[in-house]
């Protein structure tokens, strides 16, 4: 059987160009394109790829479905993906469904009639959602569930513990002296939103701080509604002194719009994010955050959907990994005047 080595001796090109060439992965001249072609019908050659597809009868395509493509804590994930499907020669399909439910149903059932070998998915919303438990049960194909993650028994699914994330952020707040603490919580019917706000809950509760309804508001994961959450949480009676946010975007969106009313970050208000992208230790004040491991999250749900498309009857696995608080500057200890203390 032919390799890439022979097209590329019986061409008269470099190995490198017949990759480029098959893969689409950069430029190739027509005349050298038309020369390897010739090449590899003369030696019967078909890529790996091509082949393992014609033979297996597979795609060679997986697709991910994602809630915010905007949103820098997703294409981290896309990252991780990609670097483990591309390895194994699978191309990924991406789509985004903006949070929509409507969105993700039409996406669902467009992937139902296509040939994919593989889905990942990080559901737009899970709490008691029919649309995904539906899908999942006609699954035709393998399907690894992420971030967002159901009890959902018979799939494989990896998310961080974001209870655990949300305990240990409202933890040090309370642990910096804080009794009037706010949570800007994600979506409603969001499993990482839910846990997060039950994990500010039982944190508040080990200290001794009855949970203040009123300290509690909804956003929707974007930046606007952190900064749009500001003004009211302010106007409260008793205002907070610190904010959890639960995302990054939202707790950059306080920090701004803090900065515009004349709230100094952290010692009038001190506020900590969840995710720690990219740009939480660019910002200023550094964003206190709970880092996921997002990559990674990534990385080992492509390769529990590799694994299950090699072999569909392996054990299920749920991973969950550890969330790790990350103190920086927008609530390190500092002196709090609004508690007037270190
Ligand atoms: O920032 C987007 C949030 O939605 C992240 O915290 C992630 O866990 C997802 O659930």
């Amino acid at each position: 059987m032919a390799n890439i080595h022979d097209v590329a001796a019986k061409a008269g090109v470099s190995a490198a160009t017949v990759s480029r060439f098959i893969n689409s992965s950069g430029y190739v001249g027509a005349k050298t394109r038309t020369k390897i072609r010739e090449a590899m019908e003369a030696l019967d050659y078909v890529p790996n790829s091509m082949a393992r597809s014609l033979r297996t009868n597979e795609s060679m395509i997986v697709a991910l479905v994602i809630p915010d493509v905007t949103n820098p804590f997703f294409p981290t994930v896309v990252r991780g993906v990609d670097d483990v499907a591309s390895k194994s020669d699978y191309r990924l399909m991406l789509f985004n469904t903006d949070g929509s439910k409507r969105r993700e149903e039409n996406i669902l059932s467009v992937l139902a009639q296509t040939r994919v070998d593989g889905v990942i998915v990080i559901p737009s919303e899970t709490v008691g959602d029919a649309q995904i438990t539906d899908f999942l049960e006609q699954q035709r194909f393998p399907i690894v569930l992420v971030d967002r993650v159901i009890d959902f028994p018979q799939v494989d699914c990896i998310m961080t513990d974001h209870y655990l994330g949300a305990y240990q952020a409202a933890q040090h707040l309370c642990g910096l002296g804080h009794r009037r603490i706010a949570h800007i919580a994600g979506p409603r019917r969001v499993v990482s939103s839910e846990e997060r706000v039950k994990g500010y809950a039982a944190a508040l509760n080990d200290f001794g701080i009855p949970v203040d309804q009123s300290l509690v508001v909804h956003g929707d994961f974007t930046r606007y509604t952190g900064y749009g959450s500001l003004d009211s949480l302010m106007n409260l009676p008793e205002a907070p002194t610190a904010v959890f946010a639960a995302n990054d975007l939202m707790a950059i969106g306080v920090i701004e719009r803090a900065r515009e009313l004349g709230i100094k970050v952290p010692e009038d208000l001190a506020v900590c994010g969840f995710d720690d992208i990219e740009y939480a230790s660019i910002v200023s004040p550094s964003l206190t955050t709970v880092s996921q491991e997002t990559y990674r999250l990534g990385k080992l749900s492509a390769q529990l959907l590799l694994r299950r498309i090699a072999e569909p009857d392996c054990e299920v696995r749920r991973i969950k990994l550890k969330p790790n608080l990350i103190v920086r500057e927008s609530a390190a200890r500092v002196y709090q005047h609004t508690l007037g203390r270190w």
